[in-house]
């Protein structure tokens, strides 16, 4: 158990899962309104946004009730595929890993969830964030976010000579999965996701595990930072699948070996 201004590290108990989920929800859907200023934003959307603006001009003779409808369906759409992002993400894992955190997390001594609690007032305390390791369950990542378990729009390089599938499977047991790094806002860049991360390492180690790897989302820019400079290394990154390629978001896989 680790123990920091007043935060403590420890193992997740059934009494947590309320908090735990909300505080679940609450990071992963905070990813939408980024995603979609970054999509609005992207240059190749505010060129498919002109094209649809003039096409809507010309098609309606020029209304402007048209284009400004069009230009709000467009907006609408992005608005939607972030959503569908990230909503569909949480929907997917309230359904399966979070369902039953115990049985998942916690059912196999090379798992572990462990949730980082503060004391706000006299025994009043609060969960403020989150983290967890499972064993890597081989191509397809357990947790990944929707859309991410799809070939379509791999871009780049798996390691030199190996391919996507064989390397974790070769080393099935011995490649952990971080997952569930989750502060709470108001509890942010105090130094406490380094440490569920720094927890998740150690706890990696000592059971034996040879690399750790993990999936990000490229708008997940704190994220990214923190394991970039945890010394995670980018290995893969997919596109989504075309029907919600314009979210322009990419999903990234890191690692770390032990
Ligand atoms: C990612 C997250 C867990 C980081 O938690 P945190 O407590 O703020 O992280 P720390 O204070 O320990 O920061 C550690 C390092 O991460 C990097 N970092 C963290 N937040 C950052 C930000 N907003 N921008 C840039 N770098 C950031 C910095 O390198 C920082 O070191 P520094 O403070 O010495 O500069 C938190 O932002 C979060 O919960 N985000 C939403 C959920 C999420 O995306 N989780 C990842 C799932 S894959």
């Amino acid at each position: 158990m680790a123990q920091d201004q007043g935060i403590v590290i420890r193992r997740y108990r059934g009494g947590d899962q309320v908090e735990v989920l909300s505080l679940f929800r609450c990071c992963t859907l905070g990813h939408i309104r980024p995603a979609f200023l970054h999509a609005l934003r992207h240059p190749d959307n505010v060129g498919l946004a002109l094209g649809v603006a003039v096409a809507a001009a010309v098609l309606s003779g020029g209304s402007l009730w048209v284009v400004a409808g069009a230009c709000a369906a467009w907006v609408g759409l992005l608005l939607f595929l972030c959503w569908e992002v990230y909503g569909g993400y949480v929907r997917e894992r309230l359904r399966s890993d979070m369902a039953d955190i115990e049985a998942h997390f916690l059912s196999h001594p090379d798992k572990c969830f462990w949730v980082a609690e503060a004391e706000v007032a006299e025994g009043s305390k609060v969960i403020v964030g989150t983290v967890a390791v499972t064993r890597w369950s081989g191509g397809v990542a357990e947790g990944e976010v929707r859309g991410h378990g799809e070939k379509e729009g791999v871009q780049e390089r798996c390691r030199e000579g190996e391919s996507e599938r064989e390397r974790p499977e070769q080393e099935e047991g011995r490649v952990a999965e971080l997952f569930r790094m989750l502060v709470l806002p108001g509890w942010r860049r105090g130094g406490l996701g380094r440490r569920l991360a720094q927890t998740a390492l150690v706890f990696c180690s000592e059971r034996g595990y040879s690399r750790v790897i993990l999936q990000t989302t490229s708008t997940q820019v704190a994220a990214l930072a923190l394991y970039r400079a945890m010394g995670f290394q980018d290995t893969l990154t997919r596109a989504l699948p075309l029907t919600m390629r314009p979210a322009r978001i990419s999903v990234l896989r890191l690692e770390k070996p032990m």
